[in-house]
């Protein structure tokens, strides 16, 4: 470090005073780069650090998977992979709507319809009955309290029926994690939400292991809402479908985070039964913690979907349930939902590397990005934005370590300059 302070001490004063108005009002960062200064990343991407795994330069992370049907348009629902959020409704910082302070985990920062808006299409919700009425809560003993009472169901049914309703190609699919008793509860909150309408029919539902329908097919019959309950009876008493009838889940919790192991659930057949079209994994905490969502939904994340992809027969996960979905060093579920939507639409390692309507296997991996910024000329920062390889861990890494430098550097000669 010396020698360069010493050769930029020697630099004229305005010439570096230049240097940091660049580089501090220089326009929204990328992926992967560095955001500290103005805390402003493009579309999709959130400025965060996370200190769990290390990295503690704050930088543009994704918050926003591809859309799955980019590329490849038109196949089967189960050839697509769709960025889940567990427990959806459990916002951190919540009151609950009886007016209650909240005793409960939280698992997400942001409501359902922003997650919506960042490409989230599945959505674990636990439906409780309470005040005569169905409500998410996060509770326990098959019961909710106004302390673990968020909000009716109907508010965030509502959300989706109008995203559906505005998104006349997008598909929602939600788990219930269903402790409702009443007679037909769940069918009336469906229906006083406005979603019967989208609601994809149990009986095309494929039951040995068969494609679904093609999502084209889904979206010109409008059967847009795939809805499954934790509870059997309601497949015969309400038409909606028992999930592990469909879906082959992995452990959830902590016993799910064991690196090299996918077991599937007590409820669930196990991960390679192939009756089974649809493949859900999950991968967060018993307890969720956001500061450590950032470090589990990043390599250890990416590493389970692969895991879970040999424990589920070589195949991909249709479903990728974590908590605080936004948190990552970089890439997070979202790039976890890239790759399993490479895999199974084009088969490429990331759906970014998919040709649109090519062959299988015909990947356009974009060209190695140029080499980040030298940290002696901090005026070539503008160069940092031609960075397009939006996968590369290295990468990032060495980024947030040469702009470690040229913070360092510059903060040293705004100093010096100031003398
Ligand atoms: C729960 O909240 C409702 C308001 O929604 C209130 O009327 C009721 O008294 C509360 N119950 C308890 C036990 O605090
Ligand atoms: C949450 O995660 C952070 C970072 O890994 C850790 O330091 C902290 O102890 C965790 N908190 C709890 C309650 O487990
Ligand atoms: C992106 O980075 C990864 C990890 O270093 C590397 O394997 C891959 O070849 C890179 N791709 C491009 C296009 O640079």
């Amino acid at each position: 470090m010396k020698p360069k302070s010493i050769r930029i001490r020697n630099l004229p004063t305005h010439l570096l005073l230049i240097a940091v108005c660049l580089f501090t009002s220089s326009s929204a960062s990328k992926i992967g780069e560095n955001c500290g200064s103005d805390n402003k990343c493009d579309a999709g991407l959130s400025c965060q650090t996370c200190p769990a795994n290390g990295n503690t330069r704050p930088r543009c992370s994704r918050t926003q998977p591809l859309s799955p049907t980019s590329k490849v348009k038109g196949l089967a629902f189960n050839r697509y992979s769709w960025l889940t959020t567990h427990n959806s409704y459990a916002l951190a910082g919540a009151r609950s709507a009886t007016g209650s302070v909240i005793v409960a985990p939280m698992n997400q920062e942001d409501k359902v319809d922003e997650q919506l808006k960042n490409g989230v299409r599945g959505f674990m919700l636990d439906m409780y009955d309470f005040q005569n009425d169905i409500w998410l809560c996060h509770s326990f003993q098959s019961k909710c309290f106004n302390f673990t009472a968020f909000q009716p169901a109907i508010n965030v049914l509502k959300d989706m029926r109008t995203f559906l309703d505005g998104n006349p190609s997008e598909i929602i699919t939600i788990f219930i994690e269903d402790y409702v008793t009443a007679p037909q509860g769940l069918t009336k909150v469906l229906r006083d939400s406005g979603l019967s309408k989208y609601m994809f029919p149990v009986s095309r539902m494929p039951k040995n292991g068969e494609d679904w329908p093609t999502v084209d097919d889904m979206v010109q019959k409008n059967q847009r809402l795939v809805v499954f309950t934790s509870k059997s009876a309601k497949e015969a008493s309400e038409g909606i479908a028992y999930q592990w009838t469909y879906v082959v889940e992995n452990q959830y919790g902590d016993d799910g985070m064991k690196a090299g192991s996918c077991p599937s659930r007590a409820e669930s057949p196990a991960m390679n039964t192939k009756s089974r079209s649809l493949v859900l994994v999950n991968y967060f905490h018993s307890a969720p913690n956001r500061s450590q969502a950032c470090a589990d939904n990043s390599a250890p994340l990416l590493d389970m979907m692969k895991t879970c992809h040999e424990a589920a027969g070589n195949r991909w996960a249709n479903f990728i349930a974590v908590d605080y979905y936004q948190r990552s060093d970089g890439g997070g579920a979202p790039l976890a939902v890239d790759e399993a939507n490479g895999h199974l639409t084009c088969g490429c390692d990331n759906i970014a590397y998919c040709k649109e309507n090519a062959k299988s296997g015909t990947c356009d991996v974009p060209p190695i990005s140029p080499p980040p910024p030298a940290t002696e000329t901090p005026s070539t920062g503008n160069q940092q934005t031609q960075n397009n390889n939006h996968t590369n861990n290295a990468y990032i890494g060495r980024t947030a370590k040469l702009m470690q430098s040229v913070v360092g550097i510059l903060a040293t000669t705004t100093f010096l300059a100031w003398l």
